[in-house]
């Protein structure tokens, strides 16, 4: 499942970002690629150690905690530091999966890619190109959000960033694991829970069918989670 996520982000807080980021260090993309990933990305980020986008990430980190339908739909056990990048004069990303396990480096830890998430940091009309093209058996979807918007999709997916051929497109990326590995468990559960939030703001949380929905949602959680 793809879902739209809008305004993780405050368009302060989204100021807030533009202005570190401007002030900060940028190196070459490619020193979180994979092989195959290298040979067809072409753009600029923040080191994974600076300290801009440590303290970046970690403002995304609470927001995502923040927004019930991140939660919701996500179900996140771990989710890697968020990076930042910058897409301009003509830059690109061809296609490609990510891969499958991302270690931080310097730490022990690391996470299996379960889901892909791109949070906008600059707005539709400040550049052209750089759409997310993300492919899966239903053909090709695309995104490009209001800035604070975010996308979330299958890491298994194959995608692509369409060069920038005016201005620049700022982003935070990052990928998380979930409690929920399998991508067609996870729609369901957040299809259910989706359907019982509403059924309860209609009939009440007492209501007998959405107490009884809600324990089949924790009976289904139960089964499928990794915790
Ligand atoms: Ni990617």
């Amino acid at each position: 499942m793809m879902l739209r996520i809008p305004e993780v982000l405050s368009k302060q807080q989204v100021a807030h970002c533009r202005q570190v980021m401007d002030a900060a260090q940028w190196i070459d993309g490619n020193a979180t690629s994979g092989h195959q990933s290298a040979l067809v990305k072409n753009n600029m980020q923040l080191p994974e150690t600076s300290v801009e986008g440590r303290q970046l990430g970690d403002l995304v980190l609470d927001a995502l905690e923040r927004s019930a339908v991140f939660i919701s739909a996500a179900l996140p056990l771990k989710v890697f530091p968020p990076l930042f990048n910058r897409y301009a004069g003509g830059q690109a990303f061809g296609i490609h999966v990510d891969n499958a396990i991302r270690p931080l480096a310097g730490s022990d830890f690391r996470i299996r890619t379960d889901l892909s998430c791109t949070l906008f940091l600059a707005e539709p009309d400040e550049y052209d190109g750089g759409e997310l093209i993300v492919e899966d058996t239903y053909g090709a979807h695309r995104a490009k959000l209001p800035a604070g918007d975010l996308v979330l999709y299958p890491s298994t997916s194959l995608h692509r960033v369409t060069p920038v051929t005016r201005g620049a497109r700022v982003a935070s990326f990052f990928w998380l694991q979930s409690m929920v590995r399998d991508d067609g468990q996870r729609t369901m559960l957040f299809q259910l829970d989706t359907s019982i939030q509403q059924l309860a703001a209609r009939l009440g949380n007492d209501d007998p069918q959405v107490v009884q929905l809600t324990g089949l949602y924790h009976n289904l959680l139960r089964r499928w989670a990794d915790s």
